[in-house]
């Protein structure tokens, strides 16, 4: 009883976790393209792939904010930190180039399709409807990535530095976003 009583608690902190730490990382991609976008504006032909991208970001994010609230979940107290990151992220990169800007969604994706695969390997038979969500915006966030690297992306200036710190961050917000 004791155990079953500590296991669906573990569960609910485990879902719990997963629904903070994807709509902090769903609210920072939809700043970082904001703030590509600010640079690109939405007419140019890069602004438009981006914008196709960042229309489905708010999906994702109007999903996990609906989510939050059914689950009763609260927001990072980080979001402020990542509305600037993301934001500030989104203009340096664009500012570089369409080839890093394109570089920065490969970085971002590469990191956030990893992660829902293993969110929704550690889901199991836990919660189907919230798995079904994540496996389907890990596939967004694929086709995000591979839309990178078709313009270009690894061309970038630097491609394997950038990529390397983007990547180190993206962690680094996860791992913090998780538990605060
Ligand atoms: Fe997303
Ligand atoms: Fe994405």
């Amino acid at each position: 009883m004791i155990n079953k009583k500590s296991k669906n608690l573990s569960n609910k902190k485990m879902i719990e976790e997963i629904i903070r730490v994807d709509h902090a990382g769903e609210y920072g991609a939809t700043k970082i393209y904001a703030g590509q976008l600010a640079i690109f504006g939405e007419e140019s032909e890069t602004g438009k792939q981006i914008k196709n991208m960042a229309d489905q970001e708010q999906e994702h994010i109007e999903t996990f904010n609906r989510l939050m609230v059914e689950k009763r979940v609260r927001p990072t107290a980080l979001m402020p930190v990542w509305n600037i990151a993301g934001y500030l992220l989104g203009v340096s990169t664009a500012l570089m180039g369409k080839k890093a800007a394109m570089a920065c969604t490969v970085a971002v994706e590469d990191v956030i399709g990893k992660h829902y695969e293993k969110q929704a390997k550690a889901l199991g038979r836990k919660d189907p409807k919230l798995k079904k969500i994540i496996l389907k915006f890990r596939d967004d966030e694929l086709e995000h990535h591979d839309i990178g690297i078709e313009n270009d992306a690894e061309k970038a200036i630097g491609y394997t530095l950038l990529s390397k710190i983007i990547k180190s961050g993206c962690k680094t917000a996860i791992a913090i976003s998780k538990k605060i």
